[in-house]
């Protein structure tokens, strides 16, 4: 074992000045964690099958092979690529040792599951059964190893040189803030400190899951995670509670685990910062703490939202993103871009924070409407144009059969085309985290899923569009520009048109014809953009991107009609335009109440009476504030929080009105 270090920072001085270095882990020697591993595996194997949980947890810890084994993985940088690579055979091994390196402070239930994901590879052992027993034992669950130091002096002479070790070497594996982020940074100094030069950076760590019958009590995703913490607060669209809720009831009071919900009406024109202010009033009122992570459910709206509230909500709190519609299912579901709409702008404001785990569960596709199912394809579309053509092949294949299904969940005895449907949401899913997870924080905008959002963000609001049927327009419009700048071949082109179409998707919509629009939509986007337009669209071949970066308005114009041409004619079903491409069509409210004002002539307008708009945006608040001080009261009679933010509200009213 290295010698305990004493300094949390190590300083290197020379003449030029100071270097420090932050973290001290070990050189990674897999093949000696190999043995390791399989030495320990052997020496514990009858220990699991022990009846007592409480004395098999102590033997299991006090192992001399165990321990070794655990301590080599709390010092290594799990999170780096040469991990990674190393149990790139078996993501479920990766996990594990990514969990593991937490051993020493997380529940030893927790510690367990992970042991028993590495146990199906190391042991004849039945582990799962192990894991399920220490988890179901109140008395031991929740206890940390640390925990069970204090009282065994046998454990300390086993952990506590290596706890205070890393107290100074990696201060993250024994008093996290979280499990799921790690911080490091470079810094150099001047003999007399007078300038300093420094670089920081956070690596994340996420999983992706698609399952179905994440709800089935049989299925242990869910338990695993909120098991050990013995809670677990859920932020739940409303829509989806009605179809769901028996069942996200049901499956945690089987498994024991106490749930709070959270219900949130969470359409597009909820999607500002009250709903957002009054998800964070809901969490300090439960007292969720940042390192249990909030369980979001729903589409893409409550993704947004209750992903922006745990991102603000103690800076920083982890949640689980549990997918129920498509658009969250492949895209706004493991986004790390969440946010709220405001003044009428979709995603003015946010922050990035993706999920520590993301469940895609095709199941709850069966309660959606046809028209979301549609909207949602668009995502999907995106993904294979600029990323994946073997892709875009099969939602060739599968066509419009995928909206009338509703993505197979109509039809489970067709088992071929059930897989097809999986298969479709995987490779989504993969071409979004392919383009997405390196540039975290879009510090550079060659950002391959953004193609079909340049120009429609701008007109998506005021047409009251489904934002997949926006989407569907700036991809026709783009993959037509592709053709004139060379890009890709006409017939490319067409085939993408096709399957827009086919899929009853928009190629066209009236608000194209709205130059003005589509201008200042451009200009906000290029601004948005860092000053360059960078707009992604296909490239060489479908399922490849390039960007274009100069669009002048004269030859948007001139493209705009000639785009017109191309597809709002009889060439195209519809004449290129979409089925329910509104939101009004599917039963959603207008977006536009989240500040652009709807004109009686059916247009709208950002100008239109700005104080009508500020008059109705007062009646909303208080129709939120009424019905959160009703739902407090019913609750727990307690008033005391419901004043305070009845004050706070009625203070930001009496701020809008004198604007009037
Ligand atoms: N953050 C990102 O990267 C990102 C990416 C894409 C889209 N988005 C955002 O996502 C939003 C669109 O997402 P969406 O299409 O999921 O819309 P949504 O969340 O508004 O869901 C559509 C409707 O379906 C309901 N619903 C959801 N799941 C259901 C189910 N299983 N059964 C019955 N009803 C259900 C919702 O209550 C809602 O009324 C937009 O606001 C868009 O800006 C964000
Ligand atoms: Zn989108």
């Amino acid at each position: 074992m290295a010698a305990v270090r004493r300094a949390q920072h190590k300083e290197v001085a020379s003449v030029h000045g100071k270097s420090i270095a932050y973290y001290d882990l070990d050189v990674a020697d897999f093949k000696k964690l190999d043995a390791s591993l399989k030495a320990a595996f052997a020496s514990v194997s009858a220990i699991v099958e022990k009846d007592e949980i409480f004395t098999a947890v102590q033997a299991l810890f006090l192992d001399a092979q165990m321990a070794a084994a655990l301590i080599s993985i709390s010092r290594l940088a799990v999170f780096s690529a040469e991990v990674a690579k190393e149990f790139s055979h078996d993501l479920g091994l990766l996990k594990a040792v990514k969990t593991l390196k937490y051993f020493y402070p997380a529940p030893v239930s927790s510690v367990v599951f992970s042991l028993s994901s590495l146990g199906s590879a190391y042991s004849e052992s039945n582990w799962l059964d192990f894991a399920m027993r220490v988890s179901a034992d109140a008395q031991v669950a929740k206890l940390s190893l640390r925990d069970l130091c204090r009282t065994s002096p046998a454990l300390t002479a086993l952990y506590k040189e290596n706890a205070d070790f890393l107290e100074c070497a990696d201060p993250h594996a024994v008093f996290p803030t979280s499990n799921f982020r790690v911080c490091d940074g470079q810094v150099n100094a001047n003999p007399d400190a007078s300038v300093i030069e420094g670089v920081m950076s956070t690596t994340i760590t996420t999983t992706i899951n698609i399952q179905t019958g994440i709800l089935s009590t049989d299925n242990l995703t869910l338990y695993q995670m909120y098991k050990p913490i013995g809670k677990c607060v859920a932020v739940i669209d409303q829509f989806v509670e009605e179809h769901w809720g028996e069942k996200i009831g049901a499956y945690f009071a089987h498994h024991g685990i106490e749930l709070v919900k959270l219900i949130y009406r969470a359409m597009e024109a909820d999607k500002d910062i009250s709903t957002v202010e009054t998800i964070l009033f809901d969490l300090k009122k439960h007292a969720v703490s940042r390192n249990e992570p909030v369980l979001i459910v729903g589409g893409g709206v409550i993704a947004d939202v209750g992903g922006f509230a745990a991102a603000l909500y103690h800076r920083n709190t982890s949640y689980v993103m549990l997918c129920t519609s498509i658009v969250s299912g492949i895209d706004a579901g493991p986004s790390p871009r969440t946010c709220c709409d405001g003044f009428g702008y979709k995603n003015l404001y946010g922050a990035y924070h993706p999920p520590v785990l993301t469940l895609t569960d095709r199941t709850f596709f069966s309660t959606l409407r046809e028209g979301w199912v549609r909207h949602g394809l668009a995502e999907i579309v995106k993904m294979a144009v600029v990323k994946d053509l073997s892709l875009f092949e099969l939602l060739e294949k599968a066509g419009p059969r995928l909206v009338s299904t509703k993505f197979g969940t109509s039809c489970p005895e067709d088992a071929e085309f059930c897989q097809l449907c999986d298969l479709i949401i995987g490779k989504a899913m993969e071409g979004y985290v392919k383009s997405e997870y390196g540039n975290l924080w879009e510090t550079h905008q060659c950002r391959p899923h953004a193609y079909g959002h340049t120009w429609s963000p701008g007109y998506e609001i005021p047409a009251g569009m489904l934002h997949g049927h926006a989407v569907a327009t700036g991809m026709g419009f783009g993959a037509f520009l592709a053709v004139k700048e060379g890009f890709i071949e006409e017939a490319d082109a067409q085939r993408i048109y096709r399957l827009i179409s086919d899929l009853e998707l928009s190629l066209w919509h009236p608000i194209l014809d709205d130059y003005d629009v589509v201008w200042e939509s451009q200009m906000k986007m290029t601004q948005k953009r860092g000053g360059n337009l960078c707009a992604p669209v296909p490239k060489g071949t479908i399922g490849a991107c390039g960007y274009i970066n100069d669009v002048p308005r004269s030859r948007l114009e001139t493209e705009l009609a000639a785009y017109k041409a191309t597809v709002n004619c009889s060439a195209f079903p519809r004449d290129g335009k979409g089925i329910d491409p509104h939101c009004a069509d599917v039963g959603l409210e207008h977006p536009g109440t989240t500040g652009v004002h709807k004109k009686a002539d059916g247009s709208d307008s950002e100008e239109a009476s700005d104080a009508e708009s500020r008059m109705e945006e007062i009646n909303r608040l208080w129709g939120k504030t009424i019905g959160l001080v009703e739902k407090s009261l019913a609750e727990d009679g307690k008033s005391d929080a419901v004043a305070t933010f009845m004050e706070r509200v009625k203070q930001d009213m009496e701020k809008v009105a004198s604007q009037l």
